[in-house]
C-alpha cells in the first residue's frame, strides 16, 4: 500500500528534510584528503542527536553506522572507518538518514575529494543530472516508471550504466515504504502518482558494467568490474503544485 501523506505530515517530513541537507553540507565542506570516513559519522551522529533526531540508519537491519560512505568502486552501503583515509582524486558518496518527529529525511550526494579526474567528475555530474530529469517528471497525473525512465534514457545514452539491484523508495514515517522506485522502466507504465506520494528517489549510476556485488561484510555494495560508480538521492514530495525537493537546502 502506498501511504499518502497530508500537508502537514510533509511540513514535518520537510523539517526532516531539511536536518538530512544541512548535514549532507557540512560533511561535504569536512570533505577533504586526509579526512577518514570514520571522523564524517562521527560528526553525522552527534549532529543529529544534538538536533533531537534520531540516525535512522543506524541499527536499521543491524546497519551499524549513521551514515553510509562508498569510496570510488563502492556504490552504496559503504562502511564509515576511521581506517579509510580519504586521498586526493577519490569520489566519496555520502548517504544519510535522519527521523526527526517521527518522519524520515533520507539523502545522498557524491563529492570530489580534493581535485579529481575529469571522467569522475563527469561521473559525478551525470548522476546528479539524472536525479533532476527524475524530479522533473514527478507530476499527478504521469506514471511511476516515467520517473525510472527519466534516470536510465538520461544516462545510457552518455555511456554509462544504471545500477539494476538497488531502488529508490517510498518513505514517511518508515525508511522504506511502498513503492520501489527503480531507475530503470517502461515509460507510460506503472501506477499513476499521486498528489502527497513521498518518494526518495536514488540513482546509482556506473562507468562500466551495471553489475555489482555485495562485500564480505554484507552491506557495501561494489561494482564488480571495479569501476567508479557514484549516488545521489532526495526525498521528494509529489504535490499539486509539482514536486517538492524536501532535501534540498533551502535558507
Ligand atoms: N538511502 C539508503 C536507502 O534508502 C540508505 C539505507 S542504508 C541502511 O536504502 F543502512 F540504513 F540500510
Ligand atoms: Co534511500
Amino acid at each position: 500500500m502506498i501511504i499518502t501523506k497530508s500537508r502537514a505530515e510533509i511540513e514535518k517530513m520537510y523539517l526532516a528534510g531539511q536536518l538530512v541537507a544541512r548535514l549532507l553540507r557540512d560533511l561535504c565542506n569536512l570533505v577533504k584528503p586526509g579526512v577518514t570516513t570514520g571522523e564524517l559519522d562521527q560528526y553525522a551522529e552527534k549532529y543529529i542527536r544534538d538536533a533531537g533526531a534520531i540516525p535512522t540508519f543506524k541499527g536499521y537491519r543491524g546497519y551499524p553506522y549513521s551514515i553510509c560512505t562508498s569510496v570510488n568502486e563502492q556504490v552504496v552501503h559503504g562502511f564509515p572507518s576511521n581506517r579509510v583515509v580519504l586521498k586526493e582524486g577519490d569520489i566519496l558518496s555520502i548517504d544519510c538518514g535522519a527521523t526527526l518527529g517521527g518522519y524520515v529525511g533520507d539523502s545522498a550526494v557524491t563529492v570530489p575529494v580534493g581535485s579529481i579526474s575529469s571522467e569522475a567528475q563527469k561521473l559525478i555530474d551525470v548522476t546528479k543530472g539524472s536525479l533532476y530529469q527524475a524530479i522533473e517528471k514527478m507530476i499527478v497525473g504521469n506514471r511511476l516508471y516515467d520517473v525510472s525512465y527519466a534516470v536510465q534514457s538520461y544516462v545510457e545514452p552518455l555511456g554509462y550504466t544504471v545500477v539494476r539491484d538497488f531502488c529508490g523508495h517510498g518513505i514517511g514515517t518508515a525508511m522504506h515504504e511502498e513503492p520501489q522506485v527503480p531507475n530503470y522502466g517502461k515509460p507510460g507504465k506503472g501506477p499513476r502518482l499521486r498528489e502527497g506520494w513521498v518518494l526518495a528517489v536514488e540513482p546509482m549510476v556506473n562507468v562500466g558494467s551495471h553489475e555489482v556485488k555485495i562485500e564480505k561484510d554484507g552491506w557495501t555494495v561494489t561494482t564488480v568490474d571495479k569501476k567508479l560508480s557514484a549516488h545521489f538521492e532526495h526525498t521528494i514530495a509529489i504535490l499539486s503544485e509539482g514536486p517538492w525537493i524536501l532535501t534540498e537546502l533551502s535558507n
